[in-house]
């Protein structure tokens, strides 16, 4: 897919999580395509080493390594091995995530937790931890993947994932705020249903095509290229938005 509006990522240095597949796969690939250096991250070492390669074989312009987002020092040194590589990090895509879909009377104290650390500290951590460098490079884009449970409560979502993709949602105004004007956007990309959703939801989504207006569920490819349009130069007045890509599933 072509960079949007003719923006190029050349020579900028990106870093996704969770991109061993789905979407995180498929923003590593676009952001590529459009000339970026890009550090894949998983939880999963080798699918995100497999993704890197994929990429580019010879390694000159992808990294593939392990880094779990319910962990600190994981960005921390991440951010260490990338700027040590590539002397610089531009672009940040907190795109892991973790849903569970456990019924609200079930769901115990540890998973609840657990479903927060994934999908929302997470996603403060790295803004903590990759904006001070970016702020001091005077350049870099943040964006959140978030979710549309976010803004209708969540239909098929859990409680918990739902209110932490909120959070995420909150945080990224909260960043976006502060980093204005120092050359940081942070922004956040909202997906409804995506087809990258694994085995046992194929059923459910089969369900979920029907109400949606478009008629059909995203692919993948749709949710990197509203991430890459964030992620370019031309973007540097779209602080604290959040672009749904739902396919009209939910309007505001
Ligand atoms: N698929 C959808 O329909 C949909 C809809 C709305 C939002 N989203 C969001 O989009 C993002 C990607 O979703 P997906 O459908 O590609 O999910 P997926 O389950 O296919 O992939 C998620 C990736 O995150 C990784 N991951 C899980 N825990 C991790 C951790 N602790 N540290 C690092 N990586 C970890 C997994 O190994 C996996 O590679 C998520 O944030 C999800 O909440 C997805």
């Amino acid at each position: 897919m072509s960079a949007p509006f003719g923006s190029s990522l050349s020579g900028r240095v990106a870093l996704v999580t969770g991109a061993a597949r789905g979407i995180g796969e498929a923003i590593a690939r676009e952001l590529h395509q459009n000339g970026a250096k890009v550090a894949v991250t998983d939880v999963d070492e080798h699918g995100a080493q497999a993704v890197a390669a994929s990429l580019d074989a010879s390694g000159d312009s992808t990294m593939g390594f392990a880094l779990d987002v319910r962990k600190k020092e994981d960005f921390e040194s991440a951010l260490e091995r990338v700027t040590r590589q590539w002397s610089t990090l531009d672009i940040v895509v907190n795109n892991a995530g973790y849903a569970k879909r456990t019924p609200t009377d079930q769901i115990a104290p540890d998973e609840f937790d657990e479903i927060i650390a994934i999908n929302l500290r997470s996603v403060f951590f790295s803004c903590q931890v990759f904006s001070t460098h970016m702020k001091e490079k005077g350049h870099g884009r943040i964006i959140n993947i978030t979710s549309l449970a976010s803004h209708n409560g969540g239909t098929v979502a859990s409680p918990h994932y739902s209110a932490a993709k909120g959070g995420a949602t909150t945080l990224t105004r909260y960043f976006a705020r502060q980093l204005a004007g120092t050359g940081v956007t942070v922004n956040a990309v909202s997906p409804g249903p995506v087809a990258s959703a694994k085995e046992r939801l194929k059923n459910m989504l089969e369900d979920i095509k029907r109400q949606v207006p478009v008629g059909r569920i995203a692919d993948t490819s749709e949710i990197a290229a509203a991430v890459s349009l964030l992620a370019s130069d031309r973007a540097g007045y779209i602080v604290g938005a959040t672009i749904d890509v739902n396919g009209g599933l939910y309007m505001r």
